[in-house]
């Protein structure tokens, strides 16, 4: 389901009304806000939130995590969440902490994902290695990957983190390139791609810093057909190389739109745990893919609870396409 309310904004190229034509004249209309919504991921369920965590299900293990957008209260009994495998608790206000586990539930265990097993596992940090409100962006980005007919895509997955988006473009078809500063993540990403029995396929798993390896294609002119960045608030690559979100961010797109296909190419950009407005990203990746123009949409990424329907956003999103 999509909500957005307001017009939306006629994009980049093409676009007829100026800004600084005084009183009167129409300024152009904001961008809408869309609300991309995990649905019919049948092995996830929000099963509640409230009082700063979720209740979730991954596969055949629940979870109760911290989540600080759960403002609300719960609305299922005490009991079920008590009744949960693996309670996280937070180490300070990060998302660093320890697992608590009850009734023996398995270190690692798959989930299905559009027929493919993926790997989940409990480990030092509150996620699991899968990121279901993400799903939006895999369903949106496989439909782009089929629909380039007549060419091999080539796919850039920058802080590719677990593979989850990496694996499935492969099984779409795409050639993939993951780039990720974690070893283990690489390790885990890779477990992936074989526990969904995919070992042949076309994927190049890169321990390096982002920028640097986008950096280095970009002078090579490398190009893609899709990018897929979801870059953390903070972060270093493999030789320590420092990553701040609102510093680096306007110049690793820059790189990015050197690296997009000229003709037909999609961009998708999320960003989590970050206080900002997706128009913040939606401005700026409109003026960088500016000359290109294609669409752009943006919003909010938002799991629904199974029960009662209360959406709870996860992250903000930006995505673009040209169809050439
Ligand atoms: C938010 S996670 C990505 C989640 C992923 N999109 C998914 O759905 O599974 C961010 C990832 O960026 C990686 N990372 C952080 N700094 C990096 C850097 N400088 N270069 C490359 N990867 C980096 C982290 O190790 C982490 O795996």
């Amino acid at each position: 389901m999509r909500c957005s309310f307001s017009l939306k904004m006629p994009l980049m190229r093409g676009e007829t009304a100026d800004p600084h034509s005084g009183e009167g004249d129409a300024l152009p209309p904001f961008p809408a806000i869309h609300l991309a919504v995990t649905e019919n991921l049948p092995e996830y369920t929000l099963l509640d939130s409230g009082h700063g965590r979720k209740l979730e299900r991954f596969g055949r293990v629940t979870v109760d995590r911290p989540e600080p957008q759960a403002l609300w209260s719960p609305r299922l009994e005490a009991t079920l969440w008590q009744g949960a495998d693996g309670f996280f608790e937070s180490a300070g206000d990060g998302e660093k902490g320890r697992w608590r586990l009850q009734g023996a539930p398995p270190e690692s265990w798959p989930m299905v994902i559009d027929g493919l097993p993926m790997t989940c596992r409990f480990g030092s940090f509150c996620h699991l290695g899968i990121f279901p409100e993400q799903y939006p962006h895999w369903q949106w980005m496989i439909r782009r990957i089929r629909g380039l007919g007549g060419q091999k895509p080539r796919l850039l997955n920058l802080f590719g983190h677990t593979g989850v988006a990496s694996v499935l473009a492969a099984a779409a078809g795409a050639e993939v390139t993951h780039v990720e500063a974690s070893r283990q993540a690489i390790a885990w990403a890779r477990l992936n791609q074989s526990s969904a029995g995919l070992e042949k396929a076309p994927i190049r798993w890169i321990l390096e810093d982002a920028r640097a390896f986008a950096a280095r294609e970009a002078r090579r002119g490398r190009t893609y057909h899709g990018l897929m960045l979801d870059p953390p608030k903070f972060g270093r690559g493999p030789g320590g190389e420092v990553w701040h979100l609102f510093q680096d961010l306007p110049d690793l797109l820059r790189t990015s739109e050197r690296l997009l296909e000229p003709g037909e190419a999609f961009l998708i950009l999320t960003t989590y745990a970050v206080r900002a407005s997706c128009l913040s990203f939606d401005a700026l990746v409109r003026e960088i893919l500016a000359g290109r123009g294609g669409h752009c949409e943006s919003g909010e990424l938002v799991v629904r609870e199974a029960q009662g329907g209360r959406a709870l956003s996860t992250s903000l999103f930006t995505r673009w396409e040209s169809h050439g």
